[in-house]
């Protein structure tokens, strides 16, 4: 594998494979030691265009465990807040580096970054497409506290209209064969083509409420409500009101649910919830660390490969006022996916 850009492009085998890494990794951190060669003398590029402390932290750490040096890059500091193009950005990051971990606010710019760097490019968030490294977190953390990630019920609850990490986790949850359930209040819904997309892909069905019922959920998994993504801020206040976690709500849950969240939480989760032998999330983030270390060699010691996706015959402009093809110019040709629908093969949305 030398990329990491969405779900869709990793295959099982690869996915599986970062999971088992990911444990080797997190024994190998009780000796620091003897991981600190793996990547030693090569240099990691940091870019984040968009606000992040987890995910920023966490592949710094991951990097500097396996002996990497990593560099930071913040677009409020650089030649990007003069007005540089990000083609032209990557290609100097491309030059001095390594690899280089990509956050950007619009969606396919992971996609567009691959296709101009020589070097590995790992997604680690565009706008509200993908976030596929929190997946693997959270696959991972799912398999740690379950034993298994077939069959476990899992309820998807929040802002399932914006949230990237949700976005990417259903797809890393039916891939592997766990029950996934999506609640939200209907102005936050998961978007219409990504449920259908999803069930022709995975021949499931995926149940949408509105109210959660947790009574058989083994994994309720909640995200705050992303209010960069909204145009109106008092909207994203209002959708912010409209679901809590809080100790009533987890009366009728299972003694053994485990409550994730990709974090930052906001007010989607009472500070109690915090003291509930429940709340897992600390954990989930810590377990970021070998996780991104797993991805980081995988994908620069370049073992597996990415899914190629069907060129669609024709190319089509996107309409997507989000996609990374309405500030730079690339060759726009669609993909066919797995489901026979054409999208773009930048923010992945339907033609
Ligand atoms: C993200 O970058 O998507 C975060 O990890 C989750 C969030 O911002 O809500």
């Amino acid at each position: 594998m030398q990329d990491l850009i969405s779900m869709r492009s990793i295959s099982w085998q690869d996915a599986g494979g970062i999971l088992r890494d990911s444990a080797k990794m997190e024994q190998l951190l009780k000796n620091p030691k003897k991981c600190a060669h793996i990547l030693e003398n090569r240099v990691i590029a940091n870019m984040f265009f968009e606000a992040s402390t987890r995910t920023s932290l966490s592949f710094q750490a991951a990097a500097m465990r396996l002996g990497a040096k990593t560099l930071v890059f913040s677009s409020k500091s650089s030649s990007a807040a003069k007005g540089e193009s990000f083609s032209d950005t990557i290609r100097m990051a491309d030059g001095y580096s390594d690899a280089i971990v990509l956050r950007h606010p619009c969606e396919g710019a992971a996609q567009l970054a691959s296709e101009i760097a020589r070097h590995p490019v790992i997604n680690a968030g565009d706008g509200a497409n993908q976030h596929p490294t929190q997946t693997l977190i959270d696959l991972y953390t799912i398999r740690k506290l379950k034993g298994k990630i077939a069959g476990v019920k899992v309820a998807l609850f929040g802002d399932l209209l914006h949230a990237r990490t949700m976005h990417s986790l259903l797809f890393g949850l039916l891939m592997f064969k766990a029950e996934v359930t999506a609640i939200s209040p209907k102005e936050l819904s998961m978007p219409s083509a990504l449920i259908r997309e999803a069930e022709r892909k995975f021949c499931v069905k995926i149940p949408c409420m509105a109210r959660p019922e947790l009574k058989n959920t083994d994994i309720l998994y909640v995200c705050r409500v992303q209010k960069e993504r909204f145009s109106d801020p008092k909207k994203a206040e209002v959708a912010a009101r409209a679901f809590r976690v809080d100790a009533q709500l987890l009366k009728s849950a299972k003694k053994d649910m485990a409550i994730l969240h990709p974090l930052p939480k906001v007010a989607e989760i009472t500070a109690e919830v915090d003291l509930d032998p429940r709340a897992k999330y600390f954990e989930q983030a810590k377990n970021g660390v070998p996780v991104r270390m797993a991805i980081l060699s995988r994908c620069i010691l370049g073992k597996g490969k990415p899914i190629r996706q069907k060129s669609a015959p024709r190319s089509f402009a996107c309409k997507n006022p989000s996609c990374i093809l309405q500030a730079e110019s690339a060759n726009q040709r669609g993909v066919i996916g797995a489901d026979n629908i054409v999208r773009c093969r930048y923010c992945e949305k339907p033609a």
